[in-house]
C-alpha cells in the first residue's frame, strides 16, 4: 500500500492538551498567534511540534476536524501513530489500517489508524494516518498576552468547547492577531480589561459540515441573522431566505478560510446582495461619495479620494447585521471596504447567485479586527464589533 503523505496531529479538535504542571480535570486556555499571508490572504499559525520540537506554518481552517503536517522528513522522537483497533481511532472514523514495507517513519507504519479526509488544499479525499505528538502552547494565564510554557498531549478526551478569533488586517510580518483555545481572558492592549464581559451575544448553531457526508470533516458554524440595516435603514428583501429550511439550505455561515473555500470576503444571495449595494450606495452618495465603475469581483466600487477616512476607516455607511436577539454586529469600513487601487475603494461583499446553498458566508475581511468567541457548550457566539473603535486591534507586534 502507498505510504500516505500527510500525518495529522490531533489538536484542539481532536484531543485535549494539559499541562504536565496542572491539576488534571480543566486544560488551561492557550492561545496561538495568527498572521496574515500577504500573497495568498491566508490565516496561519507557527506550531512547535515534536521533539525536539521543529516549527511547522498551519493554515487556520474553522471547519477542520484535524490539524494537518506534512510528514516528510518528520522525525520527532514523541511522535505516535494511532493503533487501529483503538476506541480513539474509531472515534476519528476509521478508514482501515496501514501496511507498509520499507524502512519505519511516521509515513511508513503498520497498523496505524488510517483515515480518509478532505485536505484543505485539494478538493477531493485523501487517505492519511493519525497520529499524536507534543506542541509547545502559550497560555493566556496571568499574562497580557502570552508566555510560553510547555504542554504535553495527554489522552483522547473532549475537546475545547470554546475558542475565540482575532485575526489580523495586517500583513506585516511582525503583526499578529490570536487564536484562543478554551477561553479568555481576551487582553487586547491598550485596553486594560478582559474583553469577555463586553462581547455582544446570540445563539450558535452548530451543523455538521456540508462535506461531512463524504468525508470526516468538523462542523460549521452559522449564527441567526433576522435583518440587515445600513447605519439605521433596513433593507428590504423577503426575509425568509435568512432561514434554514428542512432541508438544510440557507442560513448564515462562517466561512471555512481555507483556500479553497471563498474564504476571503463575505458572500450575499443575491435577493439581498442587490438592495444591499442599492442601499449602501444610495447611503454612501448621501456622503457625497462618489461612485466608479465597478471592477471584477465587486459590485461596487467608488473614488477613494472623496472617502474621509474614519476611527474604524474609510469612513463609509455602516452594514449591520442584526441576529437573534436583536445583538448588531456593525461592519465598519474597515471590514466592509477594499482598497484595489490608489483612487480606488470597493464594497467587500459579493454575489453569491440565487442557488439553494447558504444564503450568507462569511468572509475573513469581515472578520478581522473584530473578536469572535465560538461557545459551543453555551451555543453562543460573542462578538466586540470594532476593536479600532476601542483604539485597539487584532495586529499587535
Ligand atoms: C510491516 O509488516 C510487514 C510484514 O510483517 C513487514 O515486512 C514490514 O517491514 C512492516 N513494516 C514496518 C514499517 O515495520
Ligand atoms: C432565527 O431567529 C428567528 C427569530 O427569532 C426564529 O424564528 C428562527 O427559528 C431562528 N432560526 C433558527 C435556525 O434558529
Ligand atoms: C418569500 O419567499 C418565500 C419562499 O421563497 C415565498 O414562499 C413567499 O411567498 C415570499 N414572500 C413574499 C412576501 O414575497
Ligand atoms: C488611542 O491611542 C493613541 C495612541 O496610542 C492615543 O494617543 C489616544 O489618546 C487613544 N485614544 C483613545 C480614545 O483612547
Amino acid at each position: 500500500m502507498s505510504s500516505p503523505p500527510l500525518v495529522p496531529l490531533f489538536l484542539f479538535f481532536g484531543f485535549i492538551l494539559a499541562s504536565s504542571a496542572m491539576a488534571t480535570d480543566k486544560p488551561a486556555p492557550v492561545v496561538f498567534p495568527i498572521k496574515k499571508d500577504a500573497s495568498t490572504n491566508q490565516y496561519y499559525t507557527t506550531l512547535r511540534v515534536g521533539t525536539p520540537p521543529t516549527s511547522m506554518n498551519a493554515v487556520l481552517n474553522l471547519v477542520g476536524r484535524f490539524t494537518w503536517l506534512d510528514c516528510d522528513g518528520y522525525g520527532s522522537s514523541s511522535y505516535h501513530p494511532i493503533h487501529c483497533e483503538s476506541s480513539r481511532c474509531e472515534a476519528a472514523g476509521r478508514g482501515g489500517c496501514t501496511f507498509c514495507f520499507g524502512p519505519a517513519r511516521p509515513s511508513c507504519t503498520n497498523d496505524s489508524c488510517l483515515i480518509y479526509v478532505a485536505t484543505p488544499f485539494v478538493e477531493e479525499m485523501t487517505s492519511s494516518v493519525l497520529g499524536e505528538d507534543v506542541l509547545v502552547l502559550h497560555s493566556t494565564k496571568k499574562i497580557k498576552h502570552t508566555s510560553r510554557s510547555k504542554f504535553r498531549a495527554l489522552h483522547a478526551a473532549q475537546p475545547p468547547r470554546v475558542f475565540a478569533l482575532c485575526l489580523p488586517s495586517s500583513s506585516s510580518r511582525s503583526r499578529r492577531g490570536d487564536l484562543y483555545a478554551g477561553g479568555g481572558p481576551y487582553m487586547r492592549p491598550p485596553n486594560k480589561h478582559d474583553l469577555t464581559k463586553s462581547l455582544l451575544r446570540t445563539r450558535l448553531l452548530v451543523r455538521p459540515s456540508s462535506i461531512a457526508a463524504v468525508s470526516n470533516e468538523g462542523d460549521e458554524y452559522f449564527i441567526n441573522v433576522t435583518a440587515i440595516k445600513i447605519d439605521s435603514a433596513p433593507i428590504t428583501f423577503n426575509s425568509s431566505i435568512l432561514a434554514i429550511d428542512k432541508d438544510g439550505a440557507g442560513g448564515t455561515k462562517f466561512g471555512t478560510l481555507t483556500p479553497y473555500s471563498r474564504a476571503l470576503y463575505t458572500f450575499l444571495h443575491s435577493a439581498i446582495f442587490n438592495p444591499l449595494v442599492e442601499e449602501f450606495t444610495k447611503k454612501a452618495t448621501d456622503r457625497k461619495i462618489k461612485k466608479a465603475t465597478p471592477v471584477s469581483p465587486f459590485g461596487a466600487c467608488f473614488d477613494a479620494r472623496t472617502v474621509r477616512s474614519g476611527v474604524a476607516s474609510p469612513d463609509v455607511p455602516a452594514i449591520v447585521l442584526v441576529l437573534r436577539g436583536d445583538a448588531q454586529w456593525r461592519i465598519e469600513g474597515a471590514n466592509s471596504m477594499v482598497r484595489v487601487s490608489k483612487d480606488m475603494m470597493c464594497l467587500g461583499f459579493l454575489d453569491g447567485g440565487s442557488g439553494v446553498g447558504t444564503t450568507i458566508e462569511i468572509g475573513g475581511h469581515q472578520m478581522e479586527d473584530n473578536l469572535l468567541e465560538f461557545a459551543m457548550g453555551s451555543s453562543t457566539f460573542g462578538f466586540s464589533n470594532s476593536l479600532l473603535l476601542r483604539n485597539s486591534s487584532c495586529s499587535h507586534l
